[in-house]
């Protein structure tokens, strides 16, 4: 009986896992070894692969996203109060890195249709210790990378993207994680790729891609203590997971993109906003995300209320907008970020949603609009 009146809970996103037999016989390779972390075989063939897959030579698979960054930002070897260009409508991971380092967020208000930085407003933030730029390929949407490397050039800045939800992203014939002087990708559980934690960094000079070598394993390798360095080494067991998803990734982003437009459908013609990848030029998306934008953060809240009462579960992401968070330094104005952040929901959208699941939510919203 009361298995009969249960209530089922519907989450935002809910984890892909591969066959168990399979995860289970890559993972006995390093069992029969007994070596499970420290650079071994299943990690360096998970980067072959990554490297592959990603068409980046210079890749570092590690142990999560925002440890990445971290490094990102370290290789840049500031001085504490430099200033980083960023973007307010992110995770907090984003503007945390910066000032984990020592040095200041500065942030450039966003472009409501990608929900990216916005390049036109980059210019004016940039000042006498303004070193770098560090934007957000959001929800995977790419950043407008061309006119940023033009003012990165112009005013000798490093870029670096924070990639986090870009993993198979395709922009102008090439991976999205290639662009930039840095990028960086989370493979957290809760990502379309993952490895349960785990994360990547990709470059593009060797100089720089051997330092980050060194940072990911405490500064040295093997007796050679040659720099500084933190452990963002990843094990034989969080690899074993990466190697049993990436055969099964072009599957999940074409599944993905039913579900998107099934969404889509279901919701048009409400007073609400939703992404339009097919407007930007030169795009092979990776459907990582499903949010949608209200007219009023009332009316979100509201909405949100709703979904809840019936056990839907939807996330604020990306809500506060960053720049509002008091210990990143005084309070700047990004008026845009700030309405997104108010106004946006992501729904529940993850590999395996049923129909009946996507129909139920866009109901709720349907009648509570
Ligand atoms: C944009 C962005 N950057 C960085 C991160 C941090 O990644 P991780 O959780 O792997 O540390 C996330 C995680 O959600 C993210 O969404």
């Amino acid at each position: 009986m009361a298995d009969k009146h249960r209530k089922i809970v519907l989450t935002v996103t809910k984890t892909t896992l591969p066959d168990f037999d399979q995860f289970i016989s890559i993972l006995r390779r390093a069992w029969s070894k007994g070596y499970v972390t420290n650079n071994g075989a299943l990690v360096q063939e998970l980067e072959t692969q990554l490297r592959q897959y990603l068409q980046s030579p210079l890749l570092w698979y590690c142990s999560n996203g925002t440890v990445v960054l971290q490094m990102a930002i370290k290789a840049l070897q500031l001085q504490p109060g430099d200033e980083i260009i960023t973007t307010p409508f992110s995770y907090v991971a984003t503007a945390n890195a910066i000032a984990w380092e020592q040095c200041r967020p500065v942030f450039a208000d966003i472009d409501p249709n990608t929900c990216c930085i916005d390049a036109t407003q980059i210019t004016r933030h940039i000042g006498p210790r303004t070193k770098a730029i560090l934007a957000t390929h959001v929800y995977g949407l790419p950043c407008n990378t061309a006119a940023i490397d033009s003012i990165a050039r112009q005013h000798h800045l490093t870029v670096i993207y924070d990639a986090a939800h870009a993993f198979g992203v395709h922009y102008q014939s090439q991976p999205l994680l290639q662009y930039g002087d840095m990028a960086t990708c989370s493979f957290h559980a809760t990502k379309l790729f993952h490895t349960v934690e785990g994360g990547c960094i990709v470059s593009h000079n060797e100089t720089l891609h051997h330092t980050l070598e060194l940072y990911r394993q405490f500064g040295h390798i093997g007796e050679e203590y040659s720099s500084i360095g933190i452990n963002a080494k990843n094990s034989e067991v969080h690899a074993a997971m990466g190697l049993a998803m990436l055969p099964i990734m072009d599957g999940l982003i074409a599944e993905r993109r039913q579900l998107f437009e099934q969404y889509r459908q279901l919701l048009q013609g409400l007073p609400l906003r939703m992404l339009q990848p097919e407007a930007i030029e030169g795009l092979q998306w990776n459907y990582a995300y499903f949010p949608v934008f209200f007219e009023t953060e009332s009316t979100t809240l509201r909405i949100r209320q709703a979904l809840e009462a019936a056990q839907i579960l939807t996330r604020r992401y990306f809500h506060p907008s960053l720049n509002t968070l008091p210990f990143y330094g005084p309070v700047q104005q990004c008026p845009v970020s700030e309405q997104l952040a108010a106004t946006v929901l992501c729904l529940p959208f993850f590999n395996g949603l049923s129909s009946t699941d996507q129909e139920r939510v866009a109901s709720i919203i349907r009648n509570n609009c």
